[in-house]
């Protein structure tokens, strides 16, 4: 059976928009809707609805009924030009959820998932449109900028083992699939590693679609054209899943505070309650930071 998404940090992070019901809101990561739902049931007949997702098949979910409602399939990096073809100027607010949903690890045919069987792509939208995927890298790539890309977007301490394994694997082998890679690093990993709760490929797998789909900088340049999107006294709020997201947030939201373009509202992040941590333990590591445009 499939998952169901849980929209995390509901409440607080359409709260953290302080929405008018005659608002324009961007909800940049627009995903199964949740957040859309509730940020929708604050606006009112003038108010103004935009859902952004990279994912065509995300925009699929229903929304409830607004008269203002826009849905566009396309990457937030690119948010002022989308905004600027819906002849929109500046925006009340705007909301991003960061990471994916479950459903887009399990069986998309990519190779977001060391759990299934399938080519490693780990593209967002078709590989044909990125300039490398997630075999190119492993396949292609030295050793030593394997090994900094799975520490710098990985974290993981044992990067240069695990890329020496896939170095001298794929002088046999092309590695070619998800489970494939998802041996080597297991091979490649200590016993206590293996023993772990987490699987020792997680880090691997998320540093790779990282790297293949260029999150890091898509998501600074998301917050430069935002805080440039933003009405006077508008918000931009940010969940995020991973320390390197949100170091991005917090660094980005210090310097446009230091340019004086606005303040940050949040000192310290704001994270999930204990209740919804016990319904939905996956929502551990999230992180809500919010600026206010000046
Ligand atoms: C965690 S989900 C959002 C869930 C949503 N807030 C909800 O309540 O249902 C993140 C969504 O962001 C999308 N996404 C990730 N990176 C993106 C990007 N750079 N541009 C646009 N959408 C992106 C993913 O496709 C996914 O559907």
């Amino acid at each position: 059976m499939q998952e169901k998404h849980e929209t995390v940090l509901l409440h607080e992070a359409v709260e953290a928009l302080a929405i008018e019901p005659t608002d324009t809101i961007v909800d940049a990561t627009f995903g199964s809707g949740g957040h859309a739902n509730e940020i929708i049931s604050h606006l009112k007949e003038k108010g103004r609805y935009i859902g952004i997702d990279v994912d065509e098949t995300a925009l699929r979910h229903p929304v409830n009924e607004l008269k203002n409602a826009t849905l566009v399939q396309g990457n937030f990096r690119e948010l002022e030009s989308k905004l600027e073809t819906l002849n929109i100027k500046k925006v009340d607010g705007i909301l991003a959820d960061l990471g994916w949903r479950m459903e887009q690890f399990s069986g998309n045919g990519k190779g977001f998932s060391f759990r299934l069987d399938e080519p490693l792509l780990m593209t967002l939208g078709e590989p044909a449109d990125y300039p490398f995927t997630a075999r190119d890298i492993v396949n292609e790539w030295d050793e030593t900028v394997l090994a900094d890309i799975i520490f710098g977007y990985g974290e993981d301490r044992f990067a240069r083992r695990i890329a020496k394994r896939i170095v001298e694997t794929r002088v046999e082998t092309p590695i070619e699939t998800s489970v494939q890679l998802a041996d080597i690093v297991y091979a490649a990993s200590p016993a206590a590693v293996r023993r772990g709760r987490v699987h020792p490929a997680t880090k691997t797998f998320q540093a790779l679609r990282i790297a293949v789909n260029d999150e890091l900088e898509a998501l600074e340049s998301f917050i430069t054209q935002s805080i440039a999107s933003l009405a006077p006294q508008g918000r931009l709020a940010i969940i995020t899943f991973h320390s390197l997201e949100d170091r991005v947030v917090k660094h980005r939201f210090r310097e446009a505070a230091a340019a004086e373009l606005g303040i940050v509202i949040t000192k310290r992040p704001i994270t999930p309650s204990t209740e919804e941590l016990e319904e939905n333990p996956r929502a551990r590591s999230a992180k809500l930071r919010i600026f206010e445009k000046n």
